[in-house]
């Protein structure tokens, strides 16, 4: 896909509205309420009619059948989870069976690190006679540490020995000889990596993380948390050993919605570290034993009952991705972020673009770095352009395929610049709280 070329001011709005009007993709707005110039969809997309639709469905079967929607509802509730890991998996290149939808991203960082790291230490990681560590970066999300050093303290290990951290040489990107020495230099048993930082947008080689994780005789796992819904993956043709994700950025699944989870079909069998009965093999799971046998698939993973009101705008949502098409939204995407980081370039040199500047190597979103960062994001929003700060001076700017376009990110630097000369900005606190 063609991006404009750069100017502000009149010439670069007919500019960004001309490419608008060749972009196959535009009719995909109309299905989304999307409030104002919406570039925070990598933190929470907004509500689609197909999402709406989906928990309607669902509510009238409630209302139909009550407990009878177990089995008779349709699709039925009981393997909903599973169907809907299903109907992921092409987003993610995995089988259908690979796939979950169940629990929290952060509830599946704790029970897959808490298998593989028993798994990679004869079956349980507190009886092992020198456990290895688990390898993740500085610039990680915070609740992937939080949780892999719960797992290491209910193994009874002392975190700071065992979580081990490849550090930013820049403050924004991990390079990956740093992580190739990391992996040379200790005995690690997981590599957790995320697919895209959550600030600056690096998107890392999963398929070179992988086979370097193996090659140093460490399980591959993810975070896709940023990378679902706007970059392909193919999870199982890399070996990937498990990953986790979230469906309320990308995939416009809703506030707090049902996450995600993969587990290569190799490892089918393995004992979760956190089970119950919903991933207990469904063919036997009313026989109520009180021994746990796990489903032969991801759904093993699931703790409890599946949350299906929870989980249905996802099943809408799904129905918007694969219509779109999963390589053209990464290719709108691209030119998206690629025409952002040129009108970036051409804004006075107090902003940066602090993300990777290679397209392959950045996600979906771009970090605007500005000394002023807070407020200048909470200046735009005020202004009814939706962006985020991430401390300590990025502006965060997600412009999502499926319902934003070239004269939106226009508009975002546009009105960047506007702030920057007229100082307008200093108007604002800070925001504080949830952003
Ligand atoms: C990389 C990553 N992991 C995890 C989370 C959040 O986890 P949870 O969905 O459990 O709240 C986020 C939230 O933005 C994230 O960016």
């Amino acid at each position: 896909m063609e991006t404009p070329a750069v100017a502000f001011g009149e010439t670069g709005r007919q500019r960004a509205r001309a490419a608008d009007e060749r972009d196959p993709l535009a009719e995909f707005a109309n299905r989304f309420d999307v409030p104002g110039t919406y570039m925070d969809g990598n933190s929470l997309g907004p509500l689609s009619a197909d999402a709406v639709a989906a928990v309607e469905h669902v509510l009238d079967e409630w209302r139909d059948y009550a407990v009878e929607g177990w089995t008779d509802a349709d699709p039925d509730w009981f393997h909903y989870g599973e169907r809907l890991g299903g109907r992921l998996a092409p987003l993610v290149g995995a089988r259908e069976p690979e796939v979950a939808v169940c629990g929290s991203t952060t509830a599946n960082v704790h029970t897959l690190v808490g298998t593989f790291y028993d798994a990679a230490n004869g079956g349980n990681a507190a009886h092992a006679d020198d456990p290895g560590v688990v390898l993740v970066n500085e610039l990680d999300f915070p609740t992937d540490h939080y949780a892999v050093r719960a797992q290491l303290r209910a193994r009874g290990l002392d975190p700071d020995d065992h979580l081990a951290v490849v550090e930013s040489r820049d403050g924004r990107t991990i390079e990956q000889s740093d992580i190739e020495r990391a992996l040379q230099e200790q005995d690690v048993d997981i590599l957790f990596f995320p697919s895209v930082l959550y600030r600056s947008g690096q998107l890392f080689d999963i398929a070179e993380l992988a086979a370097l994780a193996h090659e140093y005789g460490a399980y591959a796992g993810f975070d896709l948390a940023h990378s679902v819904g706007v970059v392909p993956h193919d999870l199982h043709g890399a070996g990937v050993d498990f990953a986790v994700w979230c469906h309320y950025k990308y995939l416009n699944a809703g506030p707090g919605a049902v996450a995600g989870l993969f587990c290569h079909e190799e490892h089918f069998g393995i004992q979760p570290a956190l089970a119950g009965w919903w991933g207990h093999e469904k063919e036997t799971q009313f026989e109520m034993r009180q021994t746990f046998t796990p489903a032969a698939n991801a759904g093993a993973f699931q703790i409890g009952t599946v949350p299906v009101l929870a989980a249905a705008p996802l099943d809408g949502a799904l129905d918007v991705i694969h219509e779109a098409g999963i390589a053209s939204l990464r290719e709108k995407s691209a030119a998206l972020a690629e025409y952002l980081v040129a009108l970036v370039d051409e804004l006075p040199d107090a902003f940066a673009v602090g993300s990777p500047r290679d397209p392959a190597r950045r996600g979906g979103h771009v970090a605007v770095e500005h000394d002023e960062a807070a407020r200048l994001a909470a200046a735009l929003t005020d202004r009814d352009v939706i962006v985020d700060y991430r401390p300590p001076n990025v502006v965060r700017v997600a412009p999502a395929p499926l319902y934003t376009g070239f004269v939106d990110v226009h508009r975002v630097a546009a009105t960047l610049r506007s702030l920057h000369e007229s100082r307008a900005y200093e108007a604002y606190e800070p925001p504080s709280g949830v952003t």
